[in-house]
């Protein structure tokens, strides 16, 4: 029997919202992807050509997709696409996944990525029953590990010389958030 999966919800906050990716967001999703401060720790390099998008931009659209993946996009008042939120590698047995995001960096600085965060985390510790949420993360990208420290991930450990993009070596700074430490800071708030 195969398992029915739940469409990806729209997630509203106070000001962006995660919603599924739309034919009309390509432009904005290549914007994104080949923004060069935006991906300097990113496991790709920036695209250069919108060919680079189809493949990723195709599996947005079929979120959550046969591998169960829910790929976000994040939006602003206008509802245009101005991030992307990712978790992925769910495994259901073991009920935790990865999360992944970025901004376009024109709209760094105003909590945004912390309020998609939030959306994001609450749903997959509610809806999706998750009890671990990793983020892997390059130690020098300091917006990054702040962000998620500021949400109560806990540094894990250093993965040493775990990616080679572009000809650079980097390492992996290995970020945890459990579901109990998430409901036991709700309660505290
Ligand atoms: C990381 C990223 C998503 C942060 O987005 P953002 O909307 O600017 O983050 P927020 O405004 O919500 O900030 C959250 C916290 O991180 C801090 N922060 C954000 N960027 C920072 C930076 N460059 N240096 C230091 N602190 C930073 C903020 O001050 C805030 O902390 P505070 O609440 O104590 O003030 C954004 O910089 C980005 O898209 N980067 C490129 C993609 C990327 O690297 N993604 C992560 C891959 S692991």
């Amino acid at each position: 029997m195969t398992e029915k999966r739940s469409p990806l919800p729209t997630l509203q906050g106070p000001r962006i919202r995660l919603r599924p990716h739309r034919e009309d967001d390509l432009a904005a999703f290549f914007a994104l992807y080949s923004d060069p401060e935006a991906m300097r720790y990113w496991s790709f390099p920036a695209w250069t050509d919108i060919a680079q998008a189809r493949d990723r931009f195709a599996a947005a659209l079929l979120s959550p997709g046969v591998d169960g993946t829910h790929a976000w996009a994040v939006a602003g008042a206008d509802d245009a696409l101005i991030g992307g939120l990712t978790l992925f590698s769910i495994d259901g047995a073991q009920r935790r996944a990865e999360i992944g995001y970025a901004l376009q960096s024109a709209h760094w600085g105003r909590g945004y990525a912390q309020e998609a965060m939030r959306l994001a985390i609450e749903y997959a510790f509610d809806a999706l029953r998750l009890r671990r949420i990793e983020a892997d993360i390059d130690p020098r990208n300091q917006g990054s590990c702040r962000l998620v420290e500021r949400i109560g991930f806990v540094r894990e450990g250093l993965l040493r010389q775990r990616w080679l993009v572009a000809g650079e070596i980097t390492d992996t700074a290995l970020y945890g958030l459990l579901q109990e430490d998430w409901h036991r800071r709700a309660q505290q708030t």
